[in-house]
């Protein structure tokens, strides 16, 4: 490991090179046409600190890239990041690796809800999950979100409460915490409640942590993880990576932690053992690296982002005063409600058209995403204006 975590050399670096990232084939700023600024998949635009690319470099030169034996690396590293950032202590032994958080996710998810068991999503709800239930056979069960003008987007429990009295099937829920697409940061005593709901209903939380460590400092509540909440261990299975925070999703390493060893065997058994595949050994050392050295990064990311947050809803308050953003607490995503602007049925794709800005259609998202558009503000501060100059002409009632 040559990463040493030094502060001044792991300093934060908002510079992108939009030329380097199209010519790499980054999906993000390939996929469109050249003069599209893309603002679409949620991935930030900046390069990892150096105690990643390092890390990853010192494997390089040693052109050692065999079977490894580094999956505990992985638990330990988790457990301390866990602890310093978070004040939990997971036993790393609890913790074993994945390739990426979807394939956890979907791992955990067809292990505790049986084939015709209902599985519970919260639309508007980051669009990639609504893929499973239709896929895995599950009947999928909605806990809608609720909009309130001074809270903005957020989950009631006793939404939840009646959903699960009304559908005794239903045994899991899947739990985005942070939420994508509002940015909603779950409080303790939700997070208190949906855990008695488990055990009074008898169903399971599978709750992706992945865009965790972006919560801003002045949301409404930090970030707690599910499986700290008293009574979690026997009803909560989490699963994570740094691919949001330190934008390296491309490199296939996520963990999947639990607190109890039967509902660990559960999930493990329920499946054949070969299907979780094994994390890349280039991703192991990003990740180890990442969740070793990279608190102070992070924070300066997070900084960072907040600027651009505050940039976007400035410049939309003065310059479209039409479109309603509640403050995101967390993500570097902007869901936006575009339905007074004369935009028709599929707002994102007229402004890809017109703006040449590529966002994701809200419909996309589920119940409530119509009318909508993700936008992603994660990039330096010159992107985003040229973001808000193309939009702000079509974002007009
Ligand atoms: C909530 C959430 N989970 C999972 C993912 C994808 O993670 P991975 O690429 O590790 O499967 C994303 C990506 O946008 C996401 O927002």
């Amino acid at each position: 490991m040559t990463g040493t975590g030094d502060l001044r050399r792991d300093a934060f670096d908002p510079a992108i090179d939009v030329g380097q990232k199209r010519g790499n084939r980054n999906a993000k700023w390939s996929k469109y046409a050249a003069e599209t600024v893309p603002a679409w998949v949620a991935e930030h635009d900046f390069r990892p600190p150096p105690a990643v690319t390092d890390a990853m470099q010192a494997t390089i030169d040693r052109g050692d890239f065999g079977y490894h034996d580094l999956e505990d690396d992985v638990g330990e590293a988790f457990a301390r990041w866990s602890a310093e950032r978070y004040g939990w202590s997971p036993d790393p032994d609890l913790v074993h690796t994945c390739v990426d958080v979807l394939q956890g996710v979907t791992a955990a998810v067809t292990a505790l809800a049986e084939p015709g068991a209902g599985v519970i999503l919260t639309p508007p709800i980051y669009h990639i999950f609504l893929q499973i239930c239709p896929t895995a056979r599950r009947p999928q069960l909605e806990w809608l979100m609720r909009y309130d003008h001074d809270l903005g987007w957020t989950l009631d429990p006793d939404d939840l409460e009646a959903l699960v009295r009304r559908e005794p099937g239903a045994r899991v829920l899947l739990w985005c915490h942070p939420h994508n697409p509002t940015g909603w940061v779950a409080g303790t005593p939700v997070l208190e409640r949906i855990v008695e709901l488990a055990h009074a209903y008898d169903f399971y939380v599978v709750s992706d942590e992945i865009h965790s460590d972006l919560v801003y400092r002045d949301s409404s509540s930090p970030f707690v993880p599910m499986l700290s909440i008293p009574g979690a261990a026997e009803r909560v299975v989490a699963v994570t990576s740094p691919a949001k925070a330190f934008s390296i999703s491309g490199l296939r390493c996520a963990v999947m932690a639990y607190a109890d060893r039967d509902l660990r065997r559960r999930v493990r058994q329920a499946h054949p053992p070969l299907l979780l595949g094994h994390a890349a050994r280039t991703g192991i050392d990003a990740t180890v690296a990442a969740w070793t050295h990279g608190s102070a990064w992070v924070d300066e990311l997070v900084g960072y982002l907040t600027e651009r947050r505050d940039q976007l809803r400035a410049r939309l308050a003065s310059e479209a005063p039409a479109v309603r953003l509640h403050r995101p607490d967390s993500t570097f995503l902007a869901w936006l409600d575009v339905s007074a602007c004369i935009l028709g049925e599929n707002p994102a794709a007229r402004l890809l058209e017109h703006a040449g800005v590529a966002m994701s259609e809200g419909a996309d998202f589920g119940t409530n995403g119509h009318g909508h558009v993700r936008l992603n503000f994660g990039t330096s501060e010159p992107v985003l204006d040229e973001v808000l100059d193309r939009l702000a002409p079509w974002l007009q009632e």
